[in-house]
């Protein structure tokens, strides 16, 4: 499991408030906010989502192995901290059930192995009440970009504070047999006087539509619903996302 190096950490929030929020933020914050009685982010990072969540009353909490990430979470006004725990989805007892569970933004992708996999759907299932379901999403599998890879492509280029630019470049080398798409992230920015760069490189792994399917099947949840994107769409053609609700 790849750690979030510092830098990551601190750039997180700018570079998907306006890659990401657009996409899944509406959905997630209904999701954690319309469950009755506790729910619980996992994979909850810097609180991208969470602190919205925790600003619209909901009785949340959130697990996270990167401290990194939950070092900025914890910066947030009001929260809480004894509700951002340190924690690994694959191992966390936090002696509490949760109405539902989610983990957004491919947290569930940073789980490489099928033993990963499962061993996460059955710790997650113990924490789940009765009826209680657990959401996440994963990325449709681009047929180029997990045969051909991507050639170092900007995908950010704006400012982290003011007059201090931002610029992340990213490259995927694929590896097809084994469903993973090793990234490597370029961050390059501005800071007390001088241009500072820092690279992430991690596996992330991705998932076709039936073997989802098996996955849930084998563990304690059953499948609810499979849609293609966060507006409760099917899944045709061009769809980019898996939008997974399960239940205990
Ligand atoms: C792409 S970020 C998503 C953060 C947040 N859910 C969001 O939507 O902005 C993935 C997060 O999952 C966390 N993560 C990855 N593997 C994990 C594991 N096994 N247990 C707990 N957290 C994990 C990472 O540290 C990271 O903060």
């Amino acid at each position: 499991m790849s750690a979030y190096p510092d830098f990551v950490a601190r750039f997180y929030n700018v570079i998907y408030d306006r890659l990401r929020s657009s996409v899944d933020h509406a959905y997630y914050l209904k999701q954690l906010t319309s469950a009755e009685g506790p729910v619980l982010e996992v994979g909850v990072g810097t609180g991208r989502l969470f602190k919205d969540a925790w600003s619209a009353n909901a009785d949340i909490y959130g697990v996270d192995l990167s401290e990194a990430m939950l070092k900025i979470a914890r910066t947030q006004p009001g929260i809480e901290p004894h509700r951002l725990i340190s924690g690994d989805i694959r191992t966390m007892q936090l002696g509490k059930s949760f109405s539902r569970i989610v983990a957004p933004f491919r947290v569930f992708g940073h789980l490489v192995s099928l033993e990963d996999q499962l061993i996460a759907l059955d710790v997650i299932s113990r924490h789940l009440t009765k009826n209680g379901t657990f959401v996440f999403d994963v990325f449709v599998p681009d047929a180029v970009l997990c045969t051909k890879g991507l050639e170092p492509t900007l995908d950010f280029d704006g400012f982290w504070t003011d007059g201090c630019y931002l610029r992340r470049t990213t490259s995927v080398c694929p590896d097809y047999l084994n469903q993973i798409n090793h990234v490597s992230m370029q961050y390059e920015w501005y800071e007390n006087g001088r241009d500072c760069s820092g690279t992430r490189d991690f596996p992330m792994r991705y998932f076709f539509r039936y073997e989802l399917e098996h996955l849930i099947g084998r563990s304690p949840l059953t499948l609810d619903s499979l849609n293609g994107d966060f507006e409760g769409g099917g899944l045709e053609t061009g769809s980019k996302e898996f939008v997974v609700v399960c239940r205990l």
